[in-house]
């Protein structure tokens, strides 16, 4: 399949687009911690009340069902691994991994629930109540928290010890989980 075909293929799974085109997946990765930083911000005005075009909340939407599942995924099946694989253990990374691991545990299981109160905001509710508020508020700050650890840390030491063979293993199974890997296989 050529580029064309390749990028029309991405096109049509999303904001996933790019990481059949990404030398490292580790940018891929950072792009998408980037996405969920513009989505903890829509979350944040849908909790202040402020009006919201429905692109801005089929964009949480997407993300929340979609990207964030293949994300966490991304994450826990390839990166964490790998890093625990190639780090010393005076690293003391096994510890910053247990703590991301529970918080995806929280995030897999509230996702859901914060889909559901925004699907219903969509369809006509002008206000977001109390208790709903709450949850996204909650959801939207663990969140950030999340991305800063894993920004501040796990990227920056995941760029200087995974090896190129590990970039190119984690590269794969990223196309895999987006359905570009039989794509790139007839290339
Ligand atoms: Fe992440
Ligand atoms: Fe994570």
């Amino acid at each position: 399949m050529g580029k064309d075909s390749k990028r029309l293929l991405n096109t049509a799974n999303g904001e996933s687009a790019g990481v059949g085109d990404l030398e490292n997946p580790l940018d891929f990765i950072a792009e998408d911690h980037m996405r969920e930083r513009e989505v903890c911000a829509l979350i944040d005005r849908i909790v202040a009340s402020a009006s919201m075009e429905s692109a801005e909340l089929e964009q949480v939407l997407t993300f929340l069902e979609d990207h964030l599942p293949q994300h966490l995924a991304d994450e826990e099946i390839d990166l964490f691994p790998l890093m625990l694989k190639r780090c010393d253990p005076e690293d003391e990374i096994d510890k910053v991994i247990d703590k991301l691991q529970s918080d995806h545990s929280h995030a897999i299981a509230d996702a859901p629930a914060i889909a559901a109160i925004i699907q219903g905001f969509g369809e006509g509710r002008s206000k977001p109540s109390r208790s709903d508020s709450q949850q996204m508020a909650e959801f939207a700050h663990h969140s950030r928290r999340h991305l800063i650890l894993e920004n501040a840390v796990i990227l920056p030491i995941a760029r200087a010890r995974l090896t190129k063979d590990d970039l190119n293993t984690m590269k794969r199974h990223m196309q895999e989980r987006r359905g570009l890997r039989a794509s790139l296989e007839n290339e």
